[in-house]
């Protein structure tokens, strides 16, 4: 049966982007990470497209001091536009307003960097009474059907309080991630039993790591509020989870289908670059043909 308009969920979208980008300094000393190019795109702009194409047209991107240029990347820029225009480069003109037009932004500025956990709770205003979407721009997740949209399928169905990304992580990768207990439903979807931040291997209650695409029921704003610091002294998303778990409340984990690339570090970034690339015939071709030289002659 086709859903009514009330059982349609309007979720937005909250890109939390207020991070110095340490693992890539210095590139990222006077640009924002999330502007770097993978390919020829701003990494921000793939998870914008994958918002899009999950069914949200609403999107709060949380930002710090030094940041503004995330946000100018999304808004018009009318000299440029003009400067295209009467160059007559039209194919241009279209991928510097495309953007503009996706969707609704709305920015947020972080003060003061008290976490990731901190940085959500900046959208509690914008988000209201809804459920949201968490997407970590270090992750970008190529996917048949987009990571989220795979998460809002499981949140649609099953009505938990939260559905976060999982992937399953070597011993080495455990304690870079929050790290989940819980048992499978089905092949994919787990119910998440316990939860904790960056343990390390010993502690750790499974190999299975959070990757940075969540949907949250508004309660989680509740609990962000409640919870005090915690690893690294900062306000962590992780633990008000764990909140809403030990409350009693529903938490499920998506083994989603896709690539997932951590562009926040240097080989990820690299990684990635050439993954979108191969997907481009042009260069994809050319990469063919130029990369296995490379890689035998490594230096001048
Ligand atoms: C954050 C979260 C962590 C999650 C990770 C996914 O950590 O705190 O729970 O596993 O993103 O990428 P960060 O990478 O910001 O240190």
């Amino acid at each position: 049966m086709a859903p009514s308009m009330s059982d349609v969920i309007h979720f937005t979208a909250v890109i939390p982007a207020a991070g110095i980008g340490s693992r890539l300094l210095p590139a990222t000393k006077a640009i924002p990470k999330e502007l770097l190019p993978i390919v020829d795109t701003p990494a921000i702009q793939y998870l914008v497209d994958e918002i899009v194409a999950s069914g949200i047209s609403r999107i709060v991107f949380i930002t710090a001091k030094g940041k503004e240029a995330i946000i100018d990347h999304f808004d018009s820029a009318p000299d440029l536009e003009a400067l295209l225009a009467g160059r007559n480069k039209l194919d241009l003109l279209e991928k510097v307003t495309a953007p503009t037009h996706m969707a609704e932004y709305v920015a947020v500025r972080q003060e003061r960097p008290l976490g990731l956990g901190h940085a959500v709770l900046m959208a509690k205003k914008v988000v209201g009474d809804t459920p949201f979407a968490v997407l970590l721009p270090d992750d970008l997740i190529d996917a048949k059907r987009p990571a989220l949209r795979q998460l809002m399928d499981v949140y649609e169905a099953r009505h938990p309080h939260g559905v976060l990304a999982l992937m399953e992580v070597p011993d080495e990768d455990v304690s870079k991630y929050g790290i989940v207990a819980g048992h499978m439903l089905d092949d994919r979807v787990m119910e998440i039993t316990g939860i904790v931040e960056k343990p390390s291997i010993e502690a750790a209650p499974s190999h299975f790591a959070v990757i940075g695409r969540y949907v949250l029921h508004p309660d989680t704003f509740l609990h962000l509020e409640r919870i005090p610091r915690g690893a690294g002294g900062e306000i962590q998303l992780t633990d008000a989870l764990a909140e809403l778990v030990r409350t009693g409340k529903t938490l499920l984990g998506c083994l989603f289908e896709g690539r997932r690339h951590d562009t926040g570090d240097v080989f990820g970034y690299l990684e990635a670059n050439i993954h979108y690339a191969m997907k481009h015939p042009d260069l994809a071709r050319k990469l063919r043909a130029s990369l296995p030289e490379w890689l035998e002659e490594p230096t001048l």
